[in-house]
């Protein structure tokens, strides 16, 4: 049996992994981000999982936009570091667990998630920007393999955050019967509240933004009530992306303790947060 220990919710601005990669971290433009990641990070880094499961999204980086799969699962050994235009990051690229992956396909497609498969598939900033908020100098190679979980949150109509939230238990439910793993770290990515195009480009709504940290942890159903429509309209056009944090929360405990919260305007256009939630010591 596999444990989920702990659940890191953050955004992926593609910015902030290249404050980082320019050492532009104690700038006062980027200092208040990351002073904000700082305790999360040092808390993470003495309960490295035995594995992750990352939620992210594609950016018609890895996948073309002719495709787009609702719900999709990466089974390779390895994913590249994509090149999103301006050379790859330079980050190493992600041992996967295919081992993880086909285990968790096969369940989940028995509980109902009918998951496309990448057996091949090259990740971008949704991905490795989240890796890099959890481990900011990972030297040769991230922390532990890592499973990729694709959600359609860019075509019309994505999944409603009430769908994100049952395949995160559905994942819960196949992590139980999975022997290959003690301790496994979940990451639900994107958002907070943002637009980058169209007449409200630059909104933000950190009204919304604090009422969902606050809810991740201790009223999912308040969030998961909410219709496709009323995110984009409460957090923008791209801010649907905070349904993906609605996956790690599902696969955790209904009660959890939050360790950590950090929340920064703006980072690029976009309202930056993160919510770490340890799954292991709810009162
Ligand atoms: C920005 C935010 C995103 O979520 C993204 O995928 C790309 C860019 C931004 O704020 O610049
Ligand atoms: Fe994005």
């Amino acid at each position: 049996m596999s444990e989920v220990i702990w659940g890191l919710g953050t955004s992926h601005v593609p910015s902030i992994g290249a404050a980082m990669d320019r050492d532009l971290t104690a700038d006062p433009k980027w200092s208040p981000l990351f002073d904000g990641y700082a305790p999360a990070r040092e808390w993470l880094a003495e309960r490295t999982p035995d594995v992750a499961i990352l939620v992210y999204n594609d950016h018609a980086n890895g996948v073309d936009l002719d495709i787009v799969p609702t719900f999709a699962i990466g089974t390779a050994e390895q994913y590249r570091v994509a090149d999103e235009g301006y050379g790859r990051r330079a980050v190493p690229d992600v041992t996967g667990d295919p081992d993880l992956s086909c285990h968790l396909l096969e369940h989940l497609v028995d509980d109902g998630f009918d998951l496309t498969v990448f057996s091949e598939l090259d990740v971008d900033h949704g991905f490795t920007v989240p890796l890099s908020v959890w481990t900011p100098d990972p030297g040769d190679a991230w922390p532990c393999p890592v499973v990729p979980i694709m959600v359609n949150v860019i075509r019309y109509p994505q999944p409603s955050a009430a769908r994100c939230y049952a395949l995160g238990q559905a994942i819960g439910r196949a992590l139980a019967s999975y022997e290959g793993a003690r301790t496994v770290g979940i990451l639900g990515t994107g958002g907070m509240s943002h637009q980058l195009a169209g007449a409200r480009a630059g909104f933000v709504n950190p009204e919304f933004d604090r009422m969902f940290l606050d809810a991740i942890a201790d009223d999912p159903q308040r969030l998961t009530a909410l219709h496709r429509d009323e995110y984009i309209r409460l957090a923008g056009s791209e801010g649907i992306e905070l349904i993906m944090w609605l996956v790690m929360r599902g696969a955790m405990n209904a009660r959890v303790r939050t360790v950590h919260t950090a929340y920064h305007v703006p980072a690029s256009n976009t309202a930056a947060g993160l919510a770490l939630l340890d799954n292991r010591s709810a009162p």
